[in-house]
């Protein structure tokens, strides 16, 4: 005895709650937004390379160069301009410097350095993120010291605090240990207490795990050919998240300012987890091979790269992190700009 009309009263399914009544407008959907993406969020990084007014593109990451020190002071202004923050600098080491100890990470006039002191210098109002780890530096790729085919953790942290103060001394204001050594967080910390850097903040890589999206920027830095097997003595298995809060927690005992999850998609969980559990400035790299992955489809017509790009930096904030490291910072700020 069913009935067989099709008329508006039959299919009216009578909800008391009909969640797209919030989505019919864009006005409505303003006005519920729960998280934004600003400029404020983001931080730029950037690869050095050697030489005068030389500009040379990293082949997997397309639209992201290696640069020459007065073209990153160029880059520094434009962060400024477009209200970035701050840039984090990576060197590409001419290999010929590079030897099994990573000495080149104490030479005070090394080109991260000079980068930093001419970036200080030109545009100070942008903050200066360096990370602290020997692997631009040593001819094996490694973020420490090798012996008989180990990475010596206490060895490998006396050198990341001189080479945290030498660059503090050049002009970062903030270190970021990206090296995965137990107690480089403290070790760092009381380095530069003890040279009279107070002030400079330390953003730790937290929860870094041992990851295959790093590979682009092996490249950018010219680590990836040289690396003699791979990090999963330091860096953390993917397969773990409780052993985040466990590493994250110890650098805030030892005096982390900020701490980072990295990589940032495939570990939204992970972020979540940290970000809830210590409350601290918590910060997503989104690595070089999440940049090749979006911009390498956009590239080939195979989505929309810019939907793509904003829509997995909005990711992050969703899950709770304070900012993003994203070579899609520039793009990103432009974007917003041109929508406020
Ligand atoms: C160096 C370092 C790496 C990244 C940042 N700092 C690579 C690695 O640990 O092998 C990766 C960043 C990226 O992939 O964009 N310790």
């Amino acid at each position: 005895m069913s009935s067989t009309s099709n008329g508006p009263e039959t299919t009216d399914l009578r909800l008391v709650r009909r969640p797209r009544r919030n989505r019919k407008a864009e006005w409505a959907r303003r006005l519920v937004r729960e998280n934004a993406l600003t400029t404020s969020d983001l931080i730029w990084p950037m690869f050095v390379i050697d030489g005068e007014k030389r500009r040379e593109p990293v082949p997997s990451m397309p639209g992201v160069d290696r640069q020459s020190v007065d073209e990153i002071v160029r880059s520094a202004a434009e962060a400024a301009e477009l209200g970035i923050p701050a840039i984090a600098l990576f060197p590409y080491t001419d290999p010929a410097l590079k030897d099994p100890d990573g000495s080149e990470a104490l030479n005070p006039d090394n080109l991260v350095c000079r980068a930093a002191r001419a970036i200080k210098k030109e545009v100070p109002e942008v903050g200066v993120i360096i990370d602290a780890a020997l692997d631009p530096y040593t001819s094996h790729g490694h973020d420490g010291v090798m012996a008989g085919g180990r990475i010596l953790n206490d060895e490998t942290v006396a050198r990341l605090v001189r080479q945290s103060v030498i660059q503090a001394e050049a002009g970062a204001d903030v270190i970021a240990p990206s090296d995965m050594m137990d107690g480089r967080v403290g070790a760092i910390r009381e380095g530069l207490d003890a040279a009279g850097f107070q002030d400079v903040q330390i953003m730790s890589y937290a929860a870094k795990y041992a990851s295959a999206f790093y590979g682009p920027f092996r490249d950018a830095v010219g680590s990836g050919a040289l690396l003699v097997g791979d990090k999963r003595t330091y860096q953390m298995d993917p397969a773990n998240s409780d052993e985040a809060l466990v590493e994250a927690g110890l650098d805030v005992e030892e005096g982390a300012d900020m701490i980072m999850v990295k990589p940032g998609l495939p570990y939204l969980d992970v972020l979540y987890r940290v970000k809830t559990g210590l409350g601290m400035p918590t910060f997503a790299y989104q690595v070089s091979g999440e940049y090749a992955m979006i911009e390498g489809a956009a590239r080939n017509g195979w989505l929309d790269g810019e939907k793509a790009m904003m829509e997995s930096l909005l990711a992050f904030k969703r899950a709770g992190a304070d900012g993003v490291l994203t070579y899609f910072a520039p793009r990103a700020a432009r974007l917003l700009r041109g929508r406020a």
